[in-house]
């Protein structure tokens, strides 16, 4: 499995502890994100993560900034991202089993990292349930 992850300077300690967990997992992660604390404007670090899932390079992304509203708002421009905002485990599990979310969006400011790490287990493990939901995932996108 391949991630890209993107944050701005409010998600640096989460996206390093994420990296850090995916690594022992033997993830392959590509790193968008600011590695520093200096103010950054987040569109510039989740833009490459939803280029990465609309081209196919990466199965699954992670951005994180703040409230997570920012990054999630940028990364669903794009037609093949399905970018949830989650700030609980129940609302991450169904992100994936509902809506075959692809990016998860990390509100790093208002959520405890060991959350944020169940958080992101929780995203990779949990399976699309397809069947009444296959249709409507296929009319998220715009025609
Ligand atoms: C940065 O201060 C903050 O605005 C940003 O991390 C995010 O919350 C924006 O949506």
């Amino acid at each position: 499995m391949k991630i890209a992850i993107g944050n701005d300077h409010a998600g640096t300690d989460y996206k390093l502890a994420i990296m850090g967990l995916l690594k022992s997992k033997g993830i392959e992660v590509v790193n968008y994100g600011t590695d520093g604390t200096d103010s950054v404007d987040y569109p510039d670090f989740a833009h490459p993560v939803a280029k990465d899932i609309e081209n196919g390079n990466v199965d699954m992304g992670i951005v994180i900034c703040g409230t997570g509203n920012g990054a999630n708002m940028t990364t669903n421009k794009y037609q093949k991202v399905r970018s949830a905002l989650c700030w609980n485990k129940e609302i991450t599990v169904l992100a994936r089993e509902h809506n075959n979310a692809n990016i998860l969006s990390l509100p790093a400011r208002f959520i405890a990292l060991p959350q944020a790490l169940d958080m992101v287990e929780t995203f990779l493990k949990t399976q699309f349930e397809g069947g009444r939901h296959e249709r409507r995932v296929e009319k998220v996108a715009c025609r």
